[in-house]
């Protein structure tokens, strides 16, 4: 019986967020410890088999609505294919992304399943990076209606993206990464509505368009440098740019308590920098450590009140 296997990592934003919904720059990143994983079995049980033990699910590909993120990338992985009659499978997905909490928990798990299917079945037109993008992006669609295309570039690429929403069509950059680089995510315990945090940015703009503006185009700036930054493999200079991030989103009242914090505690256990991510008012931030560093700073991460922490280890990449 042949069994193949596949895995998408998790995502996080790393500069720019709030200040994207305004046209600037962001640059989103992989979370490689958190993955999804997707196995695929050849069966002889009469169809398409589809299984999600964390979810407790367990149902056939025939038997679900269009809006069914799982059976939506095999649909859309099948119809690529121009595949009317699959061979009987069995698919499996597990994930240790958390859910809802702006780590791209959907696109992983749909990258997974699309890469393992197109490796299964021999797809070899379809088993690229390029394409592998393109139908996660369509099972986004499902999810989020008009989703940006950043989730599904950085899980199926596993490399950092340089981002800018604008039309007729957003600006997606992915960044070669010349030297390692170790981030550590801390999650705050404390789960926040990105939608209500994006509405009160924008309530605040409305009030004072000039002083917000000049908030945009700072993160803008350290988006931008933080590209060359990643570019050059400045370390220095990255961690110094996450900070000044976190300031500008102090300013914008999305960072609380609990994230300041996480982000102090960061960069007096010696980080090269550290800045909430997302959202924001709970969920993660993110810190740049030196390898020696990896264990105190975890530590004092923990101190400092996470509930959980995750390594993100970034390899060098042409
Ligand atoms: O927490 P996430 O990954 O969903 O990030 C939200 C990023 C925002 O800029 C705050 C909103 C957005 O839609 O870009």
């Amino acid at each position: 019986m042949k069994v193949t296997q596949a895995t998408a990592p998790g995502k996080i934003i790393l500069f720019g967020e709030h200040a994207v919904v305004y046209g600037q720059p962001a640059i989103a990143a992989p979370v490689t410890q958190l993955r999804a994983t997707a196995v695929i079995r050849d069966s002889s049980s009469g169809g398409v088999r589809l299984s999600a033990p964390d979810l407790s699910r367990d149902y056939w590909l025939q038997e679900v609505d269009d809006d069914d993120p799982f059976a939506g990338a095999v649909r859309v992985l099948l119809e690529a294919a121009n595949l009317v009659n699959p061979p009987d499978l069995k698919i499996s997905v597990r994930s240790d992304i958390p859910i809802a909490s702006g780590l791209g928990s959907g696109a992983a798990m749909a990258a997974a399943v699309i890469r393992a299917l197109a490796q299964h079945l021999h797809l070899a037109n379809l088993n690229n990076n390029e394409s592998i993008s393109k139908l996660t992006y369509k099972v986004e669609k499902i999810l989020h209606g008009t989703p940006s295309g950043i989730d599904n570039t950085v899980v199926v690429y596993e490399q950092p993206v340089y981002f800018v929403r604008q039309q007729p069509e957003n600006h997606i950059e992915t960044l070669a990464i010349k030297r390692e680089m170790l981030f550590l995510i801390a999650d705050c315990g404390i789960a926040s509505s990105t939608k209500e945090v994006v509405a009160d940015v924008r309530r605040q703009w409305l009030a004072d368009k000039e002083h917000f503006d000049q908030i945009f185009d700072s993160c803008g700036r350290i988006a931008k440098a933080a590209k060359e930054a990643i570019r050059a493999g400045d370390e220095k200079q990255l961690g110094q740019l996450m900070n000044d991030n976190h300031k500008l989103l102090v300013q914008m009242s999305v960072s609380s308590e609990e994230l300041d914090r996480l982000v102090l505690a960061a960069n007096e256990a010696g980080a090269l920098g550290a800045k909430m991510s997302g959202g924001g008012r709970g969920g993660n931030i993110i810190t740049l450590v030196e390898k020696s560093r990896e264990d105190i700073v975890r530590d004092s991460l923990r101190l400092a009140g996470a509930e959980s922490v995750f390594t993100s280890l970034l390899t060098e990449k042409a």
